[in-house]
């Protein structure tokens, strides 16, 4: 069986390394599984995508649509117009697509059209908020889904509730923490750390990307400003997504602790998280990375489609009113902030799983 691996995006990458290290793995041992590694070319950086597949071991795409950046609706139909043709000229048994970035939809409806299976990694995760791009990314690739893999119970009770039978679902845990697990002992320090001096527990990492935070000046000035006003002066470190960029390049915010970096490659940024004092952000995965490795995490945004974040880990929602940042870090700086648990299946298994899984389709 020939499973395509699709990956389009930064937070992609995390994901498919494990299950493409599971695969060949599998291949090795006399599997009948075959994969054919598809870049969308959705992030095309060396520092968005390239230095991703260098540090986690991801073998060099066997085909890249080079799609490249566009509006919402751009993306969307030169991923699904190049996948298709790839589809008509070399057809695939299963297409395999994770997360909820424009390629997993994009790819998901390309492959369904023609008839093939499609395996949706992370399915079944809800925000319930229509006005995030990642919403409907998921509800439409969970709606001609074939097989669902998920990351917790509520994942499953989502997919319950809309309809999906329970033999299609598969409660396997979480490929994210499988790469974090697997490369934590090999997290690099950045030269950030040195050329700032900093110290263990003594900065706060921030990222924000999420359109509702940066698109527009005066809301991201906002939050940044709140945010250096409650630092009490310790370094903020800010690897900047390059939507955040364009815009922050307007605001004029300059603070002696804020400190801008271009985006880390993964073992770097790992390495800052795993040793702040806190992180600041928009992401999701990223609540899911410092719940695993016990970081406090405050969240800009109103919702969250990992709840388990929040309810077991380290996580909490602040919203996206700037006059949450003040009480949530006096929380932080008199040693307040909850501990947090692991949630269910967040062991480092999860590819492989997902691979005996396959194996018996
Ligand atoms: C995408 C995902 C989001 C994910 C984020 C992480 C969707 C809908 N969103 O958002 O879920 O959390 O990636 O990074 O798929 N750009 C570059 N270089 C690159 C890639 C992008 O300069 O390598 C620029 C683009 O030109 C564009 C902006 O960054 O102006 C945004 O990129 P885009 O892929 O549209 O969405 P993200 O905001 O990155």
């Amino acid at each position: 069986m020939l499973v395509d691996i699709i990956a389009g995006a930064r937070p992609n990458f995390m994901k498919i390394a494990p299950i493409i290290h599971a695969i060949q793995k599998a291949e090795d041992n006399g599997s009948k599984l075959k994969y054919r590694l598809v870049h969308t070319g959705q992030h095309y950086d060396k520092k968005m995508s390239g230095d991703f597949f260098e540090q986690l071991n991801i073998p060099h795409p066997d085909v890249n649509l080079e799609s490249g950046s566009g509006t919402q609706a751009e993306q969307t139909a030169k991923i699904m117009v190049r996948y298709e043709a790839l589809l008509l000229e070399k057809p695939c048994d299963l297409a395999l697509v994770v997360g909820d970035v424009t390629s997993t939809m994009a790819c998901s409806i390309a492959a369904k059209k023609l008839n093939i299976k499609v395996a949706h990694v992370e399915a079944g995760i809800r925000s319930f908020d229509l006005s995030m791009p990642e919403e409907i990314n998921r509800m439409v690739t969970d709606s001609i889904t074939d097989y669902f893999f998920t990351t917790s119970e509520r994942a499953n009770i989502n997919l319950k509730k809309a309809g999906v039978q329970d033999e299609r679902i598969f409660f396997v845990g979480n490929t994210m923490i499988d790469t974090l697990l697997k490369n934590r002992s090999r997290f690099m320090k950045p030269e950030v750390w040195d050329e700032l001096k900093l110290n263990e527990s003594g900065y706060i990492v921030m990222t924000l990307h999420r359109p509702a935070n940066v698109d527009e000046e005066h809301k991201l000035k906002d939050l940044i400003q709140e945010i250096v006003d409650h630092s009490q002066g310790i370094p903020l470190v800010f690897p900047i997504h390059p939507r955040t960029a364009k815009v922050f390049e307007n605001l004029g915010i300059t603070h002696d602790n804020l400190h801008l970096i271009e985006p880390l490659p993964y073992l770097e940024f790992n390495f800052l998280v795993e040793r702040a004092s806190a992180v600041i952000t928009d992401s999701g995965g990223i609540t899911e990375e410092t719940t695993v490795m016990g970081i406090p995490c405050m969240t800009l945004r109103d919702n969250t489609e990992r709840p388990e974040t929040c309810e077991l880990g380290t996580n909490e929602l602040l919203g996206t009113d700037p006059k949450a940042i003040g009480p949530a870090m006096a929380k932080l700086f008199s040693g307040q902030w909850k501990k947090g648990g692991i949630p269910q299946l967040w062991d480092g298994r999860t590819a492989e799983r997902i691979i005996e899984c396959l194996n018996k389709l």
